[in-house]
């Protein structure tokens, strides 16, 4: 539409008179915000854009070749891929704490964007860090005027102090609705446009107590196994999104086959949302959770139980963390 290709129009504009004859990194996720904001700086600075995908060792199954395959083949942006998977365990052993992980995972991501940095000197100086920050996001991280400090995203209240990048942030002010008319307009393929939110912190921030290895394994497994369901059941449009939580500090009792088990308890949390401000869980079908539940406790060992939240935002929030 006009709108959009007008506010593309301006955003290019105004991130070539930022960035003048500079070079510039991009923290790419797989997620459509950073996937935008890196096609904008590419159509303002071409090649002087380098894209870093970090793994982090939080990611869901799969995500890591979505970016290499899907984003790469669409935009041919330069791609570095970083695997930081020990750095970022290493970090969050021992932390528990939700604000305290959402800090720890902002800091490292800007360690692993220095040390590339660092590589890529030979090519020149990358002083400018990209970042798909949007508009909710600032808000929730008390960025706001007046606004209350609800959680700290990664990218904005999750932000070391000693931040030595100049930030380019071209959709600072817009919803995920107009960021996805963005990224059509910029002619990006809808298996990006369309993704369903995922937070950048990843499943650091759905594991309910301490992150290690193990845990992420676990819930990983189930993770896949919703979403596997979820599209076989045509769901993705309806929902805007479906966290799978791992309450890896509660165990309940069960039985299975002849034998009483121990494990831990999933959480599905599938909503319905226009822009992650507010939101409605989502009824899903029973015979879906069903499907879900069967096949959850069947095929990850662990888990035993298979619970669904019923909480519209407020007064939760969609994350568990
Ligand atoms: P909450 O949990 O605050 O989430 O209701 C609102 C939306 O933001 C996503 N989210 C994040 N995205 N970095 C991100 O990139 C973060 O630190 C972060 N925290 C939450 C969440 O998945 C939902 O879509």
């Amino acid at each position: 539409s006009w709108t959009t290709s007008s506010i593309v129009d301006e955003q290019v504009a105004k991130i070539a008179a930022q960035i003048g004859d500079g070079r510039a990194i991009c923290g790419l996720s797989g997620g459509v915000d950073s996937a935008v904001a890196a096609a904008l700086v590419q159509r303002a600075i071409g090649d002087r854009l380098t894209c870093v995908f970090v793994d982090h060792g939080l990611l869901r199954a799969g995500e890591r070749t979505q970016v290499e395959r899907d984003f790469v083949a669409a935009t041919g942006v330069n791609l570095v891929t970083v695997d930081a998977r020990e750095r970022f365990l290493n970090a969050l052993a021992g932390v528990t704490d939700p604000e305290q992980k959402r800090k720890i995972i902002g800091r490292e991501f800007i360690r692993v964007f220095e040390q590339a940095e660092r590589d890529l000197k030979a090519q020149g100086d990358y002083r400018f860090l990209v970042q798909g920050t949007l508009y909710p996001d600032v808000v929730e991280s008390g960025g706001g005027e007046g606004t209350a400090n609800i959680k700290s995203h990664h990218n904005v209240g999750g932000l070391p102090e000693d931040l030595q990048f100049e930030l380019v942030e071209p959709l600072r002010l817009l919803f995920k609705d107009e960021v996805r008319r963005v990224g059509l307009e910029l002619g990006l393929p809808e298996t990006i446009v369309q993704r369903q939110p995922f937070p950048g912190p990843g499943l650091g921030i759905r594991i309910i107590g301490e992150v290690t290895a193990d845990r992420l394994e676990t819930l990983r497994e189930a993770d896949a196994i919703a979403r596997e369901e979820l599209t076989a059941a045509g769901l993705d449009q309806q929902i805007w999104q479906c966290p799978v939580v791992l309450l890896a500090d509660v165990r309940s009792v069960g039985v299975q086959g002849d034998g009483r088990t121990y494990g831990h308890p999933i959480v599905l949390r599938p909503v319905s949302s226009e822009d992650a401000m507010t939101a409605d869980w989502t009824r899903l079908p029973y015979e879906v959770l069903e499907r879900i539940s069967t096949r959850i406790t069947n095929e990850v060992s662990e888990v035993n139980r298979v619970v669904l939240d019923v909480t519209s935002k407020p007064p939760g929030t969609i994350e568990w963390e």
